[in-house]
């Protein structure tokens, strides 16, 4: 599996290739990962693995390294890391809220009630400890209805639990937040609390989510791309609303259902997003379908605008999102929660195919060989969606193959995506246009 199928009509020559920044040399790359996109990189012609201290073109680096590493190290114009310094203002629970709230805010302000409600795709969430009292005074006005506690900066289902009263918290508040005597006792850790989706929208009885991946290249000017397929992820037991205990039926990570007794590896837990939006189109109707993927992508662009001042612009930087995206019973998409390091570890092959599909595409937009025009609006399976302003589709270019979508969205999430063909003939578009124009 750790072979990347070639793209017919790029790399084949020496003088092809690299005629950008880096001349006409291999581009070194580091890695702190040992999955899919060491396999990708590894695969890739033309690029070179450097170990240690080694000099780099590109680094798919961890959260941890950046940290330690960004403040004092000086980028030369030709690197690429990923992450950008504070990405963290959009991937941890709680700066996520903060920040969507505070523009929220400012839209009502500044446009009014009417445009202010295009930023209601968040459960209510408050921050704890901070924000506990306005929580319990939110609670009592909303008697028996079911909140979901988690931890601010932990992934994969761990340390979340449902609860309908505040006093299944209150043993849980002793131990997480009175103060102790010991002095040595760490901070309390900071969780989020918010309103959980009680209306589920349901396939077989279970609930899933979508996982969604987005390639930010710039926050100045914000531009985005959209990959096109991305899978739900369903929970392994029925949904019910009288075991609000079990993690099998309301917690939909695949880290937490493939620890179910009855999981089957085989049949895995996931559904492409192109079968979810043939399953939606089939059972209410392009249209409906159609609203769902164009609210999810309102939920890419305004949460990434929450952020769009804040996060530290750097050239050198790209981050690649997971959007967890949760559709409840009238086709609402709610915004559960963005990671910056999506799993990246395949949990079958068609997983593997897609993760393996979309990294290179990371790559293929990034383009460090230089190989584009840099006009492109599609590049693989990635859509540009935002460059500074929404991007419009080509005129005539309807290629959702699901339905006859009528958008003039560059967006195409869940549409068919035949990547290979497409990079195909983008490269000898792009070869052909750099041969006719003189350099
Ligand atoms: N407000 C909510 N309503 C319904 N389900 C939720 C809610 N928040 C989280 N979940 C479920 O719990 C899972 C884990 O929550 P998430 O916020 O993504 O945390 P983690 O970082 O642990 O993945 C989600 O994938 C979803 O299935
Ligand atoms: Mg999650």
């Amino acid at each position: 599996m750790s072979k990347s199928t070639r793209v017919p009509g790029y790399m084949q020559s020496k003088g092809a290739r690299n005629r950008g920044p880096l001349g006409d040399r291999e581009i070194r790359y580091k890695c702190s990962m040992q999955n899919t996109i060491l396999d990708v990189l590894r695969a890739r012609p033309g690029w070179q693995e450097v170990s240690g201290e080694g000099d780099w073109d590109f680094h798919w680096c961890d959260r941890e390294w950046l940290h330690a590493n960004y403040d004092t190290m000086f980028l030369q114009e030709h690197q690429k890391i990923l992450h950008f310094r504070n990405h963290y203002e959009l991937t941890r629970k709680n700066l996520m809220v903060k920040n969507l709230k505070r523009l929220r805010k400012q839209t009502e302000r500044e446009m009014g009630k009417k445009e202010a409600e295009s930023f209601d795709f968040y459960p209510t969430t408050y921050e704890l400890p901070s924000e506990y009292h306005i929580f319990v005074e939110e609670f009592k006005k909303n008697q028996g209805i079911i909140w979901i506690m988690k931890p601010a900066a932990k992934s994969q289902g761990r340390g979340i639990f449902l609860f309908r009263k505040l006093k299944d918290i209150t043993d849980w508040k002793k131990g997480e937040y009175q103060p102790l005597t010991d002095p040595n006792r760490e901070v309390p850790e900071t969780y989020v609390v918010q309103r959980y989706i009680e209306d589920p929208y349901l396939i077989g009885g279970r609930k899933f989510d979508i996982r969604v991946y987005v390639l930010v290249v710039s926050y100045n000017p914000l531009k985005v791309w959209l990959y096109r397929s991305g899978f739900a992820r369903f929970s392994n037991s029925r949904f019910s609303l009288d075991s609000i205990e079990d993690a099998y039926v309301h917690l939909t990570n695949v880290a937490v259902q493939k620890t179910a007794p009855d999981y089957d590896p085989d049949k895995g837990c996931k559904w492409a997003t192109q079968q979810l939006r043939s399953y939606l189109t089939a059972k209410h109707g392009s249209d409906a379908a159609r609203r769902v993927f164009q609210g999810i992508d309102n939920i890419i662009i305004k949460s990434l605008q929450s952020v769009q001042k804040i996060i530290i612009n750097d050239k050198h930087c790209f981050e690649m999102y997971g959007y967890d995206v949760l559709l409840d019973d009238k086709l609402k998409p709610w915004l559960i929660e963005i990671n910056a390091s999506p799993s990246l570890t395949a949990s079958g092959k068609d997983d593997y195919d897609l993760k393996h599909g979309v990294l290179n595409d990371v790559l293929n937009v990034l383009d460090l060989e230089n190989r584009l025009t840099g006009k492109e609006k599609r590049v693989g399976g990635f859509d540009l969606i935002w460059d500074d302003g929404a991007v419009t589709t080509d005129d005539g270019a309807m290629e959702c193959s699901v339905n006859s979508v009528s958008t003039t969205s560059n967006s195409f999430l869940g549409c068919h995506c035949d990547r290979k063909k497409h990079l195909r003939e983008i490269y000898t578009a792009a070869q052909a246009l750099k041969k006719s124009t003189p350099s």
